[in-house]
């Protein structure tokens, strides 16, 4: 059985990484949150599968490119974090994100990605139009949930979905085309 899980938030600047992992630990939004979350550690008995799992925020302000590609590579599992109402984020997520994690990842470790619509709070409509083509277009996406650091919306919901993308891919369990 697997020791731990290490999941990893990625994404552009003030969609709201941080803000997500301060709200998980201490249950309220909070208003001022520093550019990067220490790393912090769930302990077994208090995490939905009973595992210990390690949350590692990402901050462009804070870290080299380096940094990050080392964290990527350590990750057992990728949050990608947009902000629903900023279709930029959104476009940076196949323009920049999944290609930076798809190249810096060993090809044979298959680590799922999570996309995460943040501040559903500030908007009527759901992103999962634009969402869905994006799901069906990298295999690497195990699912997308949308979000609110501010309401605290889905906010454990989105952390157990990570550990359980670990846990229990549901993605393919090797990938046909390297069978020749
Ligand atoms: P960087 O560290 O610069 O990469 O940003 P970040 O992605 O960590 O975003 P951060 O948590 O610093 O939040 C950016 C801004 O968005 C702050 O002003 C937060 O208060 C605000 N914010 C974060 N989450 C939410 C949310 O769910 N709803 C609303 N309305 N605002 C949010
Ligand atoms: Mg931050």
């Amino acid at each position: 059985m697997r020791k731990d899980v290490r999941i990893l938030l990625v994404g552009e600047p003030k969609v709201g990484k941080t803000s997500l992992i301060m709200s998980l630990v201490s249950e309220e939004f909070p208003d001022v949150v520093p550019y990067r979350a220490e790393e912090i550690t769930i302990p077994a008995d208090v995490t939905p599968e009973r595992v210990p799992t390690h949350i590692v925020d990402y901050s462009e302000a804070e870290q080299t490119d380096e940094q990050l590609f080392q964290e990527i590579s350590k990750a057992n599992v990728i949050c990608i974090v947009y902000s629903v109402n900023n279709k930029k984020s959104i476009e940076k997520v196949t323009s920049h994100w999944i290609p930076l994690i798809i190249e810096n990842t060993d090809k044979d470790s298959r680590v799922p990605l999570i996309l995460v619509g943040n501040k559903s709070d500030l908007v009527e409509h759901s992103s999962m139009e634009t969402i869905l083509p994006i799901m069906n277009q990298y295999s690497e996406i195990e699912t997308c949930v949308e979000c609110s650091a501010k309401n605290l919306k889905n906010i454990s919901e989105l952390f157990y979905y990570a550990q359980k993308a670990v846990l229990h891919p549901t993605g393919p369990l090797y990938c046909p085309e390297k069978k020749d």
